[in-house]
């Protein structure tokens, strides 16, 4: 019997952030937050289930994976495990066309794939909500790349941290794009920020406060198809989440981001309709309407530092792909499935 799978995901940018868990089991975020799934950057990820295992194995980008990003992918498959009721250790085999692990939201698209691969190769028939709750366990974001579209995570006191669609990715005809800073890694992973965050900084109650009613007005604009007050709100929510984060010595952006933060604002002093946002790295990503995406992709471009634009688009739910044949040995998914 076939025990493999391969899944695609999209990593989602929070235009309102969550930072923050909520006390407790099951890794809810402290706040709600809303995304959008991006299209052009993807994660394929293949597990296949083989008695023959002696443990879990997890090969990222090529490289075979010990140490955390392996216990993180083996609790996700322990739970799929327990639920499909097999004991076969799993070769998982990723690859992102993006980098990884620097404020991507590489680990969104990772475990959204990861949950869904390993779901459907256990054959557990669960539906997008279902794959998508396994997935926030792993990271929280995950959660909502398993929509696509603009997708809504409830976060605070007494929330489940469920994803739900908001609109589809053709509700807002906006681009998305990514300044690459940096090739390399981040050196704060977003748990250990946010737990620091969270013990540190003296603005996290105002941040408490906050982030629920930005959520709230963004929620309301982008169910208006009001672009522009849903893109000032998603900057105001990513300065503030970066402020206090800040107070806590837990600092993300590099002078590229600040560079590139300016010329977002030059840009819109000139005129156009250019918003930033940051994540938990030093990636800036410009939100901007699909008409002034050209003009804005040039001028970024040219920000000293900026490596390269990545222009990016609402997309899709992370969904299952062709598989070859499952011919009991190891492969490589980037080289055989994509
Ligand atoms: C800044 O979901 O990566 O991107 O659950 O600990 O893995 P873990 O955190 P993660 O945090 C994302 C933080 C953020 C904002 C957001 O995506 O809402």
């Amino acid at each position: 019997m076939s025990r493999v799978a391969t899944a695609i995901a999209h990593p989602n940018i929070a235009l309102a952030k969550y930072w923050g868990k909520r006390e407790g089991e099951g890794n809810v975020p402290a706040v709600p937050s809303l995304s959008v799934t991006l299209a052009g950057m993807t994660t394929t990820t293949t597990v296949r289930f083989d008695a023959s295992l002696a443990s879990d194995e997890l090969v990222l980008g090529g490289q075979k994976q010990v140490g955390r990003p392996l216990e993180r992918a083996s609790a996700l498959l322990d739970t799929v495990r327990a639920h499909a009721k097999i004991d076969a250790r799993a070769h998982v085999v990723s690859h992102n066309d993006f980098p990884t692990a620097s404020g991507l939201a590489s680990s969104a698209s990772g475990f959204a794939a990861l949950a869904l691969a390993a779901c459907r190769a256990a054959s557990l028939d669960w539906d997008a909500a279902r794959v998508s709750q396994l997935a926030r366990a792993s990271s929280a974001s995950a959660a909502r790349s398993l929509f696509g579209g603009f997708v809504a995570l409830d976060g605070g006191d007494g929330a489940l941290g469920v994803a739900s669609p908001v609109v589809g990715p053709e509700a807002l005809d906006v681009r998305v794009l990514v300044c690459v800073a940096t090739e390399r890694a981040k050196t704060t992973s977003s748990t250990d920020g946010m737990l620091f965050t969270q013990r540190e900084s003296p603005y996290y109650r105002a941040w408490l406060d906050e982030a629920p009613r930005t959520f709230a007005r963004l929620k309301s604009a982008i169910l208006e198809g009001d672009v522009r007050a849903a893109f000032e709100l998603a900057e105001k929510s990513a300065l503030a989440m970066h402020a206090c984060a800040m107070a806590a010595g837990v600092i993300y952006v590099s002078g590229v981001t600040l560079a590139a933060l300016s010329e977002v604002r030059a840009m819109r002093a000139d005129g156009l309709v250019t918003y930033a946002t940051m994540d938990a790295g030093p990636h800036l990503k410009c939100l901007v309407p699909t008409s002034h995406a050209d003009v804005a992709k040039e001028r970024l471009a040219r920000v000293p530092g900026v490596l390269r634009v990545l222009e990016t688009r609402p997309g899709d739910a992370a969904r299952i792909v062709e598989t070859p044949s499952d011919t009991g040995r190891a492969f490589d998914a980037s080289a055989e499935v994509r």
